[in-house]
């Protein structure tokens, strides 16, 4: 199916009408875009801070390196050969890649899985935005106590009616601001909208994060504070070798990996399905996966640890990780932005960083099921695009309906968490395995601006997948048994 014969037949000039990325830094900042997004910045931390900090680097690079990068290059690689084809999603991208019945069928998950994750992914973007205007209009200055903070965020998010937010409308009209955001950037297609989205802003984000990383770095011991900012720096970056012999440090650090980086979701393919047949994927896509990681362990592992740690010491700060991904950003930070000066500033534009790298995650992750009626149904754009957003706005009424119940850490175990080792593991055996790495190699190659070294060969063959099946089979054994069974369901409400 590689042979030169279906190739020429499917060159770049008549790629079945297929859209196309218009620059290569367009593309870059796409697929940045793409990867960035809120796991860099709410995320990471508390799961960093969650594992011992400084513990958990050792596993989370090693996960970069074995899993992370090797697994960028075959979604890049499988993703174009699958638009030079015709097929924009893992479906039609598997069956080339195997010929049996069940091969779409296994792909079918690379729809399924980003569908529920930018279900619940928008909602939580939605809150990034009402903040940054709560905070640019200091809304919720004078609530100086995590406390306060904590029944302010309630209020808004709707589990609780209190004397900040009497109804849910606020936070009805935040969700469809950003829902309409994220339909206006897919219906525009993907170099008018998706593109130029990320061209605007990536750059943004990248100037609020680092102005926001210099401000924590240049933070007088605070008065009201209990410790440094230097103190935090340390419990972020030295080791603890004694943690290392803990599974759930690896699980939690490869599984931060795959949603940081966008693997095992089937959004990196979908947006390499738009490359043209020669485009390099190599140089690419490790570019993306760099940016990537600047933005999580640079920025992402400068802002927020440090600073709370100043704010509120080591002890207290593991607390506030171990309370959920939303409690450091949403409520602790805003704390903060209270006792430093212009806060409100600071506050607006580290909630707007957070919804730009939100936006520029939730459009690729709506793209495959977009794609999907676009290339297998051969439907219009604006079709596919009103019929995604009509499901997804009938689900989204359920995880903010059932929010407090829950369900949103339901469905970012099961589909942002578990799921994506599931799938990743399945895209590596088919790659590696079923086509071949050495054909894999060769496609990997074809117009690519850097030569992968060969060891890569070997990590492709024997080492992801290893790797891989270990950390599926070790969370199956630890964690997903436990969900099915409900065992420990409350303290295992931390997506
Ligand atoms: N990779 C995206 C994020 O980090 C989905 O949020």
């Amino acid at each position: 199916m590689l042979g030169a014969k279906k190739r020429k037949a499917a060159g770049p000039a008549e790629a079945g009408g297929r859209a196309q990325w218009a620059s290569r830094i367009g593309l870059i900042l796409a697929m940045a875009g793409n990867a960035v997004g809120l796991a860099n910045f709410l995320r990471f931390p508390v799961k960093a801070a969650a594992n011992g900090g400084g513990a958990f680097m050792i596993p989370y690079f090693c996960a970069l390196v074995f899993l992370g990068i090797p697994l960028m290059w075959v979604e890049w690689t499988m993703g174009r050969h699958g638009g030079v084809h015709g097929h924009g999603t893992t479906p039609g991208m598997f069956a080339l890649l195997w010929k049996h019945p069940a091969a779409k069928y296994l792909g079918a998950l690379g729809i399924a899985l980003p569908f529920v994750i930018v279900v619940y992914y928008t909602f939580i973007e939605s809150w990034t935005l009402g903040f940054a205007w709560f905070s640019g209009t200091g809304k919720y200055f004078g609530l100086t106590t995590r406390d306060a903070m904590g029944q302010f965020l309630r209020g808004f998010q709707g589990v609780e009616q209190n004397q900040f937010f009497a109804s849910w409308l606020p936070l009805l009209l935040f969700l469809a601001i950003t829902i309409s955001l994220n339909y206006y950037f897919l219906r525009k297609g993907i170099s008018k909208g998706i593109e130029l989205l990320a061209k605007v802003g990536m750059p943004v984000l990248l100037v609020f994060g680092v102005v926001l990383a210099v401000r924590v770095l240049t933070l007088e011991t605070p008065a009201s504070g209990v410790s440094t900012v230097g103190a935090g720096m340390g419990f972020m970056w030295n080791p603890d070798f004694s943690q290392l012999g803990r599974a759930t440090v690896w699980l939690t650090a490869a599984g931060q990996v795959f949603f940081t980086l966008s693997l095992g979701m089937g959004i990196i393919n979908t947006y390499a399905s738009y490359l043209r047949e020669k485009n390099d994927v190599t140089l690419n896509g490790l570019t993306t996966s760099m940016t990537n990681e600047f933005s999580e362990v640079i920025l992402g592992g400068t802002i927020a640890i440090p600073v709370a740690v100043a704010f509120f010491g080591v002890v207290e700060t593991k607390l506030i990780a171990a309370e959920g991904t939303f409690n450091l950003g949403f409520q602790s930070l805003p704390v903060i932005f209270q006792k430093i000066p212009m806060g409100q500033i600071f506050g607006a534009m580290w909630f707007f960083l957070l919804f730009i790298a939100g936006i520029t995650s939730s459009v690729a992750l709506t793209s495959p099921a977009v794609a999907f009626l676009e290339d297998e149904f051969k439907w219009k754009r604006a079709r596919a695009v009103n019929t995604v957003f009509a499901v997804m706005a009938a689900c989204l009424v359920l995880v903010v309906a059932f929010f407090k119940f829950g369900f949103l850490d339901e469905l970012d175990f099961w589909a942002g968490t578990f799921g994506l080792v599931v799938f990743a593991a399945i895209e590596i055996v088919l790659f590696s395995w079923v086509f071949g790495v050495k054909k894999g190699w060769k496609e990997m190659h074809l117009g690519a601006d850097l030569k992968v070294p060969k060891i890569f060969k070997f990590i492709l063959k024997y080492v992801t997948p290893v790797y891989m099946l270990t950390v599926l089979g070790g969370w199956i054994y630890q964690d997903a048994i436990g969900k099915l069974l409900m065992k420990g369901e409350d303290q295992s409400r931390h997506p």
